[in-house]
């Protein structure tokens, strides 16, 4: 029988396929397992099913020697050192392709409720303000026919960009890899240098994993070039903005809003951020749909169950790993 840890509650389903092959022990409690405590916990096992706010470091993996397999409940998986892993020779795999249109759908919902500012009309009723209708009322801005830019053009964000085409919007994309000629086409979509995207997008919203590479990919300089009725949607990973100085871009109305669902430092926010109205703050849900929790949960525990009975894993992101 094999052990395995898993950081946090997943669906049964996902469960009772880890349980059929090994010994389970499953952290039960909402406070994250890191550092030494997380070191602890997974040093016999021979997997780990972590969660996106699971830091494996390098060591903890090299002190735990029997480790063959981190299998992440994310699709994005900068919370391990994947050199480390290689190094090492352990598989990580991630959940790919399952949560792409649960989050494309919340980042729809972001763009929506910034513009026509859904989330202060709600607050503005629970309140007992609302004491008739007036034509001043929260005026928000359309999204129908507006441009849309889309910073990283993988699943999530050509999902995005599909449900883009109900709205007849114009959609232009700046991605490290152009697309093909025929999926620009299929997608209705316009390649974009990022600071042209910048200077002419209404909405721009950011689908790119976190790399050395797209840390504060939006800083200072390029909020500078937004639209000052252009807003600003994140689902994807926090340290992708510069916080602080989308703050005060914010505060100094050089942007209309941002809608964010991940933040730089997470889970503490930018404290000004919590004091805007033109902001919506979401607590890391892009995924969080009973289907789609329940397939990521699965996927993970199939890459488990592959590695640990001598299988390929379905989505491993590591090179080179260890059957
Ligand atoms: C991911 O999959 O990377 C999400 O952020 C977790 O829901």
């Amino acid at each position: 029988m094999f052990n395995i840890f898993v950081t946090s509650r997943i669906a049964d389903s996902a469960l009772k396929m880890l349980q059929e092959i090994g010994n389970v022990v499953v952290w039960e409690r909402e406070k994250t397992l890191n550092g030494q405590a997380l070191l602890n916990k997974v040093k016999d096992k021979d997997a780990i099913l972590t969660m996106v706010n699971n830091n494996v470091t390098d060591e903890i993996l090299k002190n735990s020697p029997n480790l063959k397999i981190v299998a992440n409940c994310g699709v994005g998986f900068n919370n391990i050192d994947i050199a480390a892993a290689e190094r090492h020779g352990f598989v990580v795999t991630n959940t790919p392709d399952v949560l792409t249109e649960a989050t494309a759908d919340l980042t729809w919902a972001l763009i929506l409720g910034i513009a026509r500012r859904v989330v202060e009309g709600d607050t503005f009723v629970r309140e007992g303000k609302f004491t008739g209708w007036l034509p001043h009322l929260f005026i928000g801005n359309m999204v129908y026919g507006k441009k849309l830019g889309i910073i990283g053009m993988g699943r999530i964000g050509s999902a995005v960009a599909e449900r883009a085409l109900g709205f007849h919007m114009e959609v232009v994309y700046f991605n490290r890899n152009r697309l093909s000629k025929e999926r620009e086409r299929e997608l209705q979509v316009q390649y974009m240098d990022k600071e042209q995207l910048l200077r002419e997008s209404d909405f721009i919203t950011i689908h790119a994993p976190l790399t050395e590479e797209t840390y504060h990919l939006i800083g200072r300089d390029e909020l500078k070039l937004m639209k000052k009725d252009a807003y600003l949607i994140n689902t994807s990973r926090g340290p992708l903005v510069d916080e602080m100085a989308l703050y005060e871009h914010l505060k100094s109305g050089n942007i209309a809003g941002a809608a964010l669902d991940v933040y730089e430092h997470e889970p503490k926010i930018v404290d000004g951020l919590l004091q805007l109205k033109n902001t919506i703050l979401l607590p890391h849900i892009g995924s969080a749909t009973h289907e789609t929790r329940t397939q990521m949960a699965e996927l993970a525990a199939k890459n488990i169950v592959n590695v640990l009975t001598g299988k390929n894993p379905m989505t491993p992101v590591t090179k080179g790993w260890r059957k």
